[in-house]
This record gives structure tokens, C-alpha cells and sequence, in this order.
């Protein structure tokens, strides 16, 4: 059976790697090549993942780069179709979901070729949410539905998908995490960015509905002096961040270099530099998607500064709570971690490193 792994952004890499790798183990029966849209491009947010993850180069790069939805969807589009008539594979398998994920699987449908979608049925209901779209209009046409929890196998059948198709695996990005904890904790990023470990908190934000309004993110920026009057915060800024803090002026808000104090900004961190980042946190703020299910993972309380989530599961069963972006709430949020005593949570269902295993299982007996 011949397939296309694909990725494009800094969150598929992570879901992609263990693939690849249970793949690897059955090269007499999966013929598979690793397709990288180009999507996301800096060494920031792409190639240091590679590394990181020992993941092999891509096969295919598309080098699309950055554009308007429209543009960057299209080009992809246009792109994928000539690998796709060039390699003829029999199955695409697409995860997450960003602007590749969706335009990868409409180019294949259209040629007829199947399309398995990792981390199918997560729906937050926000309809303007870029994502969202893709989601939807990814599950609609694929072939395979692999899940992370019941919760968006249900939305699947719901929505009327033919519940054959569903199937429950688990979570591949807690594959990886599972996978690297040790290596990363053997780097132990933590010192070498002069930090104590449970004394410090971690930003993450790069939510058009969070970033690309000044008053929404000097808003956000104002209600974290609730931590850095006792502890800093590293905030490693996505590149659209950072050109956001420069259009509107807030670079006097941060701690651009030296040791760790007020917000201290930095580049993203390499994947396992951010994982010991994140496991010896006070606590972590953030719009980013898989942060919600790592920290759960970890056992570290997050604070969610969005509105809604598509992992209600890390709500209900892990360390997540749902905050939005009002300065307020976040502040309240704030307290109510630093005085709260052990939170009580537990680690989803298969939520157990073999993710990947259990794709790999069911993409062969398809094969035969
Ligand atoms: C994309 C995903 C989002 C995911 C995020 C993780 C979509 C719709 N969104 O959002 O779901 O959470 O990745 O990072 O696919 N840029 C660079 N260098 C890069 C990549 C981006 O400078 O390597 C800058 C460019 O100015 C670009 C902007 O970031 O225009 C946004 O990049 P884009 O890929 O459009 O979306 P993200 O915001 O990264």
C-alpha cells in the first residue's frame, strides 16, 4: 500500500512522528513518504522539530509558505495535486487541523484516493474559527476517522458519519510526549534558562481573536502582573505575535533579554526544550490547542484564554480551565491556581503512548 504522510505547521509534526515511526516497522507492507506542505517555513517552526522528534527530512517539500487563506489553501491545492498524480498513492493520511490538513484531503477525494484524518470529530462549535472549517469540511469526505476520545467519536455520529469508519485510538500527540520526556528532561532546558522549577508560569498566544487586536492584547499582557509580581513568565511568541507586539507598540511591556524576570519573551522553543519548559511550570496560559491536552498529561494546570474548546475532555477529566480573554477573569483565574491545593485530575482513556500502533494496525487490515 502506497501513502502520503502529511504535515505542514509546527503542531502536525508532533502528531506525525510516531506515525512515521509505527510505519517504519512494517516496510514490506506500507510503502510511505512524508509530504511537508511548506506551510509553516522558519527553522523556528518547522526544521527544529525534525531534529528533536528524529524524524527523517521530508520526501516531498511543497514550500508553499505564508499567504491569505485563500492563497496558502490554493497553493497547497495546486501543489499536492502533482505529487498526488505523480505518486499515486492509495491512501493520504492528513492530522490536526490547519490549512494543510483540509486542502491535502479535498485535492485526494477528488482524485479518488482515500484520506485517514488523525484527531477527527473535535468540534468547538466557532464557526470563526479557521480551524473549525477544516475540521468540518475534513470529516465530512474522509475514509478513516481516528479519535482521540469519545466525545468526538460521538460528534462524528452525530454529524451522520457511517459509525464503521469511527474508530477510538487515542492520542498520538501524547505518543510523542510520552515518547521524549526522558530525553527532554535530560536536557534540562529549565537551568539553563536560569529557572526553578515550579516557579515560573508559560504564555503562549497566537489566536487571531487574541493577537491581532491591541486592546484585546495589552489587555491579556496587563492581567498577568497578578504572576510576575512573584514569579516570571516565559513567553516563547509565535512569529505572528511578535509582528502584532511591533505593529502596536507593546514591546516596552516585556523582558527582551537577560535573565528571567517581568514577561520574559523569546523565540519558540524547540520541541523538547518546550516540553521540560511546560512539565516544571507553575502553570500555563494559553489559545494553543495541544497545550490543553499536554499540560493535562503533565499534570500542570492551564489556563485556557479562549472562549471554547474543541477538548472538553481536558475540562472534564484533566487540569484545563476555560477562561477567555478578559482581563478580569484572567486574573481570577490566575488566583485561583496559585491558591488552589492538589487538582484533581486523571489521564483520558488511551491516552497511553500507542496511538500510533493502533492507526498502523487498522490502516493494514484495511490493506488486505
Ligand atoms: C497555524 C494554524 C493553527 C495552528 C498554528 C500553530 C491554520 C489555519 N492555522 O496558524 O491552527 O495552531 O499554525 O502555529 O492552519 N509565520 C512565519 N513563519 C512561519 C510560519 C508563519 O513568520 O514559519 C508567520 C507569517 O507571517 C504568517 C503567520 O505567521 O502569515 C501565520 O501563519 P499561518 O501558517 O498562516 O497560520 P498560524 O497562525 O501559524
Amino acid at each position: 500500500m502506497k501513502i502520503l504522510n502529511i504535515v505542514g505547521a509546527r503542531p502536525n509534526f508532533m502528531k506525525m512522528a510516531p506515525i512515521v515511526r509505527a510505519m517504519n516497522a512494517f516496510p514490506d507492507e506500507l510503502n510511505h513518504l512524508l509530504v511537508h506542505t511548506g506551510q509553516h517555513y522558519d527553522a523556528q517552526m518547522s526544521d527544529a522539530f525534525f531534529d528533536d522528534l528524529d524524524m527523517p527530512r521530508p520526501d516531498v517539500d511543497l514550500g508553499v509558505g505564508s499567504g491569505s487563506h485563500a492563497q496558502q489553501t490554493a497553493r497547497i491545492m495546486m501543489a499536492f495535486e502533482e505529487t498526488c498524480l505523480r505518486e499515486k498513492p492509495d491512501l493520504v493520511v492528513v492530522v490536526g487541523d490547519v490549512n494543510s490538513t483540509m486542502a491535502c484531503t479535498i485535492t485526494a477525494k477528488k482524485l479518488g484516493i482515500k484520506v485517514a484524518h488523525v484527531e477527527a470529530g473535535l468540534r468547538s462549535g466557532d464557526m470563526t474559527m479557521p480551524e473549525e472549517l477544516n475540521r468540518l469540511c475534513t470529516d465530512v469526505i474522509c475514509d478513516f476517522h481516528f479519535t482521540t476520545d469519545e466525545m468526538a467519536s460521538e460528534n462524528l455520529r452525530r454529524e451522520g458519519i457511517d459509525p464503521d469508519r469511527i474508530h477510538f485510538v487515542g492520542n498520538v500527540m501524547i505518543d510523542t510526549l510520552l515518547a521524549f520526556r526522558q530525553k527532554a528532561d535530560a536536557l534540562d532546558t529549565v537551568s539553563k534558562m536560569e529557572l526553578t522549577p515550579g516557579a515560573y508560569s508559560v504564555l503562549t498566544l497566537h489566536r487571531p481573536s487574541n493577537v491581532d487586536d491591541r486592546d484585546t492584547l495589552a489587555g491579556i499582557i496587563d492581567a498577568l502582573d497578578e504572576i510576575t509580581a512573584s514569579m516570571p513568565v516565559i513567553f516563547p511568541a509565535h512569529p505572528r505575535t511578535r509582528q502584532m507586539i511591533e505593529k502596536f507598540d507593546l514591546q516596552d511591556r516585556f523582558n527582551w533579554d537577560g535573565p528571567p524576570k517581568g514577561i520574559r519573551i523569546c523565540d519558540p522553543l524547540g520541541y523538547l526544550e518546550m516540553l521540560d519548559v511546560n512539565a516544571n511550570a507553575k502553570m500555563v496560559l494559553t489559545d494553543s490547542g495541544g497545550l490543553q491536552e499536554e499540560t493535562t498529561v503533565l499534570g500542570v494546570p492551564c489556563i485556557t484564554l479562549r472562549f471554547n474548546t474543541e477538548r472538553p475532555i481536558t475540562l472534564s477529566q484533566g487540569t484545563n480551565q476555560l477562561v477567555g480573554n478578559d482581563p478580569t477573569a484572567i486574573r481570577q483565574a490566575i488566583t485561583s491556581v496559585v491558591t488552589a491545593s492538589e487538582q484533581n485530575h486523571s489521564i483520558p482513556e488511551k491516552w497511553d503512548g500507542r496511538a500510533a500502533e493502533r492507526i498502523t494496525d487498522i490502516i493494514r487490515t484495511a490493506a488486505h
